[in-house]
């Protein structure tokens, strides 16, 4: 038996990035890290557009939100992978952005923050 278990052990930690988020602690990580700029009600821009209905929508496409040309040309579609990315560097895939915001670099807590966002509908 105890051979095995170094292949279980592996094959858990192989599973874990493919684990659901926690939406519950992704809504504290909305709140701390993006409500400044960001809220979750629909048709409520701040400094960034609503997140609302985020999750699956083509960037730059919330109403009555003036974005910078270098998100109007991003050209994405903002599924659970590309947030991924975004989130861990915004500078990265929509270079240019006036999104000031360094990356959330603790990948939990980003599955987390997808998580909650995938609520917002
Ligand atoms: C300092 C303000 C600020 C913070 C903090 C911030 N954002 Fe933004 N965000 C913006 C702005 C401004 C834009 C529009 C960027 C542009 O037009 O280039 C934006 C754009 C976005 C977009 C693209 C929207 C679209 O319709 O294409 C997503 C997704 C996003 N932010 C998610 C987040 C998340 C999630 C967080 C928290 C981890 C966050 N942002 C933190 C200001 C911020």
């Amino acid at each position: 038996m105890s051979r095995f278990l170094p292949t279980l052990a592996a094959l858990l930690l192989t599973a874990m990035p493919a684990m659901a988020g926690d939406a519950v602690n992704g809504a504290k990580i909305f709140k701390t890290q993006c409500g400044a700029c960001h809220r979750a009600e629909a048709g409520k821009n701040l400094i960034g557009p609503s997140m609302f209905d985020i999750v699956g929508r083509k960037s730059g496409n919330v109403a009555g939100f003036k974005y910078s040309v270098a998100n109007q040309a991003a050209n994405l579609t903002w599924d659970a992978a590309t947030l991924d990315k975004y989130l861990t560097n915004p500078r990265e895939i929509v270079p240019g952005t006036t999104m000031t915001f360094a990356g959330l670099k603790n990948e939990t807590q980003r599955a987390d923050l997808i998580a909650y966002l995938e609520t917002l509908k």
